[in-house]
């Protein structure tokens, strides 16, 4: 990693602070998930960074992958835990990063356990470590708990406009990982801690997509939506909020792009028996031999 590099991570980690910052003033029951995601959106632009994706707005037992759609009249509702997770870039270069709020009480353990988990899991990250060990960590902190992690989602390494970039960090005791830390790597560290079963399923309603081949067969709409995702996004994930100005049926049309297999979508990931969900996330970079945490600490 050179030096301008490390510089634009530094400079992403710090607009992604300063937004977490703001977040727990905007997140309350009765506040609208549509407004709280543009917010963070608008945030993160008005201070020089682009939203590596749309803003991931799960409640309850939504686990990952709900950002607002066009008009989306959803609130945050009395009581549940609303994960907030989006991601800051800078030319591609991105980090990632997650917080949990109770919002009504009552979720605090599994709040503690995910936000505990955490910081023992960055703790032990170090050149030369296997991702594994991330993944013991994190079981161990939820069972102290008397909770779950969940086993069917993890972190991530994380490259120039990639936000997976192939390795994932498990957030349990997997038997074969093959992958370490790295000097130069940066990566997205998750867990996320549950009091249901510990695995989450699709929906069938997918909200966000990404690019998936650039060429199609096609008409107007399609094709315009595919081109301009293309140029605007160079591959991040986006959803149909971030094309509304291509016309009112941009929703209905990325379905379809999804269905001809031009686009990736994620489902929404709900968890299979109902738990409540909580998670907390930070991008590391091991810089030269040093660990620094871009979302959280200062470096
Ligand atoms: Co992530």
């Amino acid at each position: 990693m050179t030096e301008d590099e490390f510089k634009r991570y530094l400079e992403a980690g710090r607009i992604a602070r300063t937004v977490k910052g703001h977040v727990l003033g905007l997140v309350r029951p009765g506040a609208g998930v549509l407004e709280v995601a543009e917010m963070i959106e608008s945030l993160i632009r008005s201070m020089g960074g682009e939203p590596a994706f749309p803003v991931n707005i799960s409640i309850g037992s939504v686990a990952a992958h709900y950002t607002p759609g066009v008009g989306d009249k959803g609130l945050f509702p009395e009581r549940g835990l609303a994960k907030i997770d989006f991601g800051v870039h800078i030319d591609g270069y991105i980090v990632d990063t997650a917080i949990t709020i109770d919002l009504g009480g009552g979720f605090e353990r599994i709040l503690s356990a995910s936000r505990e988990a955490l910081e023992r899991a960055i703790k032990r990250v170090a050149p030369g470590v296997s991702f594994r060990d991330i993944g013991v960590i994190v079981d161990e902190t939820a069972r102290r708990y008397s909770l779950k992690p969940i086993r069917n989602l993890s972190g991530h390494r994380i490259d120039r406009y990639k936000i997976h970039a192939g390795e994932s960090i498990p957030n349990y005791p997997e038997r074969l990982v093959p992958w370490k830390f790295r000097e130069g790597g940066v990566y997205a560290i998750e867990p996320f801690i549950t009091d249901g079963a510990g695995l989450v399923s699709e929906e069938r309603l997918a909200t966000i997509y990404s690019v998936k081949r650039s060429k199609m067969k096609g008409s107007g709409l399609e094709e315009r939506i595919l081109r301009e995702a293309i140029s605007r996004f160079k591959g991040l994930p986006f959803c149909a909020r971030w094309l509304s100005d291509l016309g009112a049926d941009v929703a209905t049309a990325l379905e379809r792009l999804a269905g001809q297999g031009v686009l990736n979508r994620y489902p929404v990931l709900t968890e299979i028996t109902g738990g409540q969900v909580a998670q907390f996330e930070d991008t590391v970079v091991i810089y030269q031999g040093t660990v620094y945490v871009l979302t959280s600490s200062p470096p």
